[in-house]
Order: structure tokens, then C-alpha cells, then sequence
């Protein structure tokens, strides 16, 4: 029987938030413990932050803050294989072939890219392709390399990278259509969380300044907390639930009983502050058994090469396997 392979990445792009907590590594890694007959692949995707960052000191914290907060939340070194993608170099050849047979209009249209040119429009920039550098209109294509390297069967991702899981898809089928069939066509895979708003009412994002990262200290996460937009109604005042910030993230962190009993408080007029409250000590409730562990591997980082390096060697024993098939049914060598 074929064993189900999962694989999902985080950028390496500063420490992970709230969001992408619920969204991603929270499910992936009880994916691992609920699937122990899979084949689970997460890995830190440094070379993808590269598009933006410009500073060697700034680039190794970040990635030591994702690998420590994966290892915090419970990843599991000996069940998935865990690496750094900027040390598998065959991701890098698979980009090349990918890009080779994908239509440059796909990469016009994918989300990331029209993003920045619609900033320029705001900006009133003269030239829409400004600061935009190859890399990141090659995002989509170097992302795909990622997914497709290791037959990956399912993505765990949140519902803002289903436009890339179905790129790289696409770009699986044209190129088994073409050549003797050489790739695993990937499927995404949405858990029930949804994209969670940040401070300002926009999804929680690294890029918008709105996020709650995952370890600050607790008096920071308390003001962060207080931070997030509110209406403007008064304690008393009934509280709607369906647009409310506090409720959303607070329904990520809470059991039902808990949820329902914040909806009750909601129509009897809870305060906001006293809302604000019940969020942080929910939220603080799962990630404080956390914290300690990313503490101890950030002082650790000689662990966490060891790791990740054990990790590499493992993605590139599969890798070499993939690639030597997809090199011999697309080049002939
Ligand atoms: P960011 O937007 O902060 O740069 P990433 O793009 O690195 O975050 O996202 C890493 C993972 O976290 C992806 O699977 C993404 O879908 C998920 N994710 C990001 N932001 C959120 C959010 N606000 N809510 C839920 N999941 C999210
Ligand atoms: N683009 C993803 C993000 O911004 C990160 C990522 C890179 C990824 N390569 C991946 C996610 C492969 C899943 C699979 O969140």
C-alpha cells in the first residue's frame, strides 16, 4: 500500500504568529500524530524569505525562530523529517525544470505578485513593477519544487495557499501529460480553522504588521491583546459575536463549553476589556508549556543544527530518488 505523504513549509520570515499557529503548524503536527502510517515532511522555508529579507544575522534568527517554535509546539524529529529547504540543493534544480514548463502568464495572475503591483497602484508608482524582484514572481514555481520533490500527497496549509497548492498541481499534470508520468499530483489540505484576523481586522500577517507572534512574553501578549480592534459599544451593550476579533481567535483557543459560555457573555454585555482578558488567559493557557521549550532551543541552536541537519539527509535521500525519475523521463538522463 502507498503511504499518504504529507509536507507543508513555513517562511522564514520572523517568529510565526497566532495565525499561523492555528492554521498550520497546530494541524500538521496532530496530523503526524493522528497518521502514524504517513510520511510527514515539514520543513523551514529560509530561501522563500529571501525575496525580502536583506540581512545574514536577520536570516539565521528567523529561521532559528521557526525551527524552535516547531520543536516547541510538538514536532517530533524522529517521526517527520525536518530540515531547512536552503540545505536540500535539489529543490533549487527542480525550480528550473518547473519553471521551464510553466506559462509565465500563470505567474501574472498568482496572488502574491499581484499584491505588490496593486500596492504600487496605491503608491502611484510610475513603474507597477517596482521593488519586485524575480524571486518573488518565481515564488509560486519554487514553492511547487518544494511540494512536488517529495510525492507529496497532501499539503497542510492555510486557506490563503490553496492558489499555490493548486499551481503546483497544475503544474504536475502538464508535465506528466507531456513526458512518461514522473510526478504526484498534490491536493491541499484545509483544516476546520479559518484564516484568523490580526490586530487591525486584516488576516494575521507577518507582511501587515497585525500579528500576535506565538512566544513573546506574557505582558507582552496581555498588551497585544488589548490591542485588538473592538466596536465601539459600551459595557452592557450586547456584543455581536460575527464580527468580532476577540470571538474568532478566542474560538481557536477554547473548548466548545467555553465558547458558548463567551457567546452568553457576549449578549449580556461583557466588556471588552473583560473579553480581552478571557482571550489572553485561553490563549496563554495552550502556549505557555510551550514558551519553556522555545526559550531552551534558542538557547540551543547547536541542537537545532543537528536536527535540522539530520532532517537534510533524510529529504535528500528522497529527493535524489525523485528527481533521478523526473530528470530521466523529462531530459533522458
Ligand atoms: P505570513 O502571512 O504571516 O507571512 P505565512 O505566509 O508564512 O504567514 O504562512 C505560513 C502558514 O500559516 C500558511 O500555511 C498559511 O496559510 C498559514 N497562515 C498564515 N496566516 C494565517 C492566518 N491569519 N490564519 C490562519 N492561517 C494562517
Ligand atoms: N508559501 C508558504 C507560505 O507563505 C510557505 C511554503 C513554502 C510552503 N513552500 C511550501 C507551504 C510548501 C507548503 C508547502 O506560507
Amino acid at each position: 500500500m502507498k503511504t499518504k505523504t504529507f509536507l507543508t513549509g513555513i517562511k522564514a520570515t520572523g517568529m510565526p504568529h497566532l495565525g499561523n499557529y492555528v492554521g498550520a503548524i497546530r494541524p500538521a503536527i496532530q496530523l503526524a500524530q493522528e497518521n502514524p502510517e504517513s510520511l510527514c515532511i515539514y520543513f523551514i522555508a529560509d530561501y522563500h524569505a529571501l525575496t525580502s529579507i536583506r540581512n545574514p544575522i536577520q536570516y539565521r534568527e528567523y529561521v532559528y525562530e521557526v525551527a524552535a517554535t516547531w520543536l516547541a509546539c510538538g514536532l517530533d524529529p524522529k517521526r517527520v523529517v525536518f530540515y531547512k529547504q536552503s540545505d536540500v540543493p535539489q529543490i533549487f534544480e527542480l525550480t528550473w525544470i518547473l519553471a521551464c514548463h510553466t506559462p509565465k502568464g500563470d505567474l501574472n495572475r498568482a496572488h502574491a505578485y499581484k499584491a505588490a503591483i496593486q500596492k504600487n497602484e496605491e503608491y502611484n508608482k510610475k513603474d507597477l513593477e517596482h521593488g519586485i524582484n524575480a524571486g518573488l514572481y518565481n515564488y509560486p514555481v519554487l514553492m511547487a519544487a518544494d511540494i512536488l520533490l517529495f510525492d507529496t500527497s497532501f499539503v497542510p496549509v492555510g486557506k490563503d495557499q490553496i492558489q499555490h497548492v493548486e499551481m503546483a498541481r497544475s503544474m504536475a499534470q502538464r508535465i506528466n501529460q507531456t513526458y512518461k508520468e514522473c510526478l504526484v499530483e498534490p491536493q491541499e489540505h484545509i483544516g476546520k480553522t479559518p484564516l484568523i484576523s490580526g490586530l487591525d481586522g486584516r488576516k494575521m500577517s507577518k507582511s501587515y504588521e497585525n500579528h500576535i507572534p506565538l512566544f513573546c512574553p506574557e505582558k507582552r501578549l496581555k498588551k497585544l491583546i488589548n490591542k485588538v480592534k473592538t466596536d465601539s459599544s459600551d459595557p452592557g451593550e450586547p456584543k455581536d459575536t460575527s464580527d468580532s476579533i476577540i470571538y474568532e481567535i478566542f474560538q481557536c483557543f477554547a473548548n466548545p463549553e467555553e465558547v458558548k459560555d463567551l457567546e452568553k457573555s457576549y449578549q449580556e454585555g461583557i466588556s471588552w476589556g473583560e473579553a480581552k482578558a478571557l482571550l489572553f488567559e485561553k490563549v496563554n493557557r495552550e502556549l505557555s508549556p510551550f514558551r519553556e521549550k522555545y526559550d531552551y532551543y534558542m538557547n540551543h541552536q547547536d541542537e537545532m543544527d543537528q536536527i535540522l541537519e539530520n532532517g537534510s539527509i533524510r529529504a535528500k535521500e528522497i529527493a535524489d530518488k525523485v528527481l533521478a525519475r523526473v530528470r530521466e523521463s523529462i531530459i533522458g538522463f
